[in-house]
């Protein structure tokens, strides 16, 4: 499903998020990038979304290579996958209900389709009671069901998502992990981004990264 063959990334000539990196994600797998900050995780998320382009090496997503990708291959990158960012990029003065809504205007899904997927989404991750209210007025554990919410709302097969139990409490940890569980039980390809080891990981393939290396599995 997602395949980087000794792939290096550098900023400005120098700075080396990924250094050679190989990794095979398989179709359906759910993956952990476990390692500190700085160790190339949010590049690696960032080159699977078609995000980043590789100095060096070759990523391919759902056999196609992103090198010398067009604008249209890009956007069908993005249009099978979701991507929940670290800071959620939701947008604040906007209600939750448009939050979730906008990726389905913008794929030209019917009305009616987009009143009923986004209940229904909105619903399995108990925002419901909030559907009208601003984004920006939502708690951090909320605002990161939402971020959710609008990266899966079109079916994706791949998920990413960059730390996104990092800032909640446990309780709330614990139930967004749950959400990555169902969401790979159902199939989805997961690959999750984490700073700290998480003891209820063990559905998950975890690989340690340290200074932009895969140190083992
Ligand atoms: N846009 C960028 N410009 C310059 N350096 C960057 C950029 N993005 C990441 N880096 C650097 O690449 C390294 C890996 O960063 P990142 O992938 O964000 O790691 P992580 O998500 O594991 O903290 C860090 O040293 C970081 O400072
Ligand atoms: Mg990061």
């Amino acid at each position: 499903m997602i395949i980087l063959e000794n792939v290096t990334r550098v900023y400005h000539g120098s700075v080396y998020a990924l250094r050679d990196v190989s990794l095979h994600i398989k179709k359906g797998e759910c993956c952990f990038l476990l390692g500190p900050s700085g160790a190339g995780k949010t590049t690696l998320l960032r080159l699977m979304y078609a995000l980043e382009q590789p100095s060096s090496g070759q990523v391919l997503i759902r056999d196609r290579d992103l090198a010398g990708m067009d604008p249209a291959g890009i956007q069908g990158i993005r249009r099978h996958a979701g991507f929940v960012f670290q800071d959620f990029k939701l947008i604040e003065d906007w209600s939750v209900y448009d939050n979730a809504a906008i990726i389905l205007e913008i794929l030209g899904k019917s009305s009616a389709y987009i009143r009923s997927r986004v209940w229904k989404m909105l619903k399995w991750v108990g925002l419901q009671h909030k559907v009208y209210e601003r984004s920006g007025d939502l708690s951090g554990g909320e605002q990161q069901r939402l971020a959710l919410v609008r990266a899966i709302i079109h079916d994706p097969d791949i998920l990413l998502a960059d730390e996104p139990v990092g800032s909640l409490d446990e309780v709330t940890g614990r139930y967004i992990m749950n959400m990555f569980y169902r969401l790979h039980k159902k199939g989805m390809t997961v690959v999750i981004a984490s700073h700290k080891e998480d003891p209820i990981i063990d559905f998950a393939r975890v690989i340690r990264l340290d200074k932009g290396k895969i140190l083992g599995e």
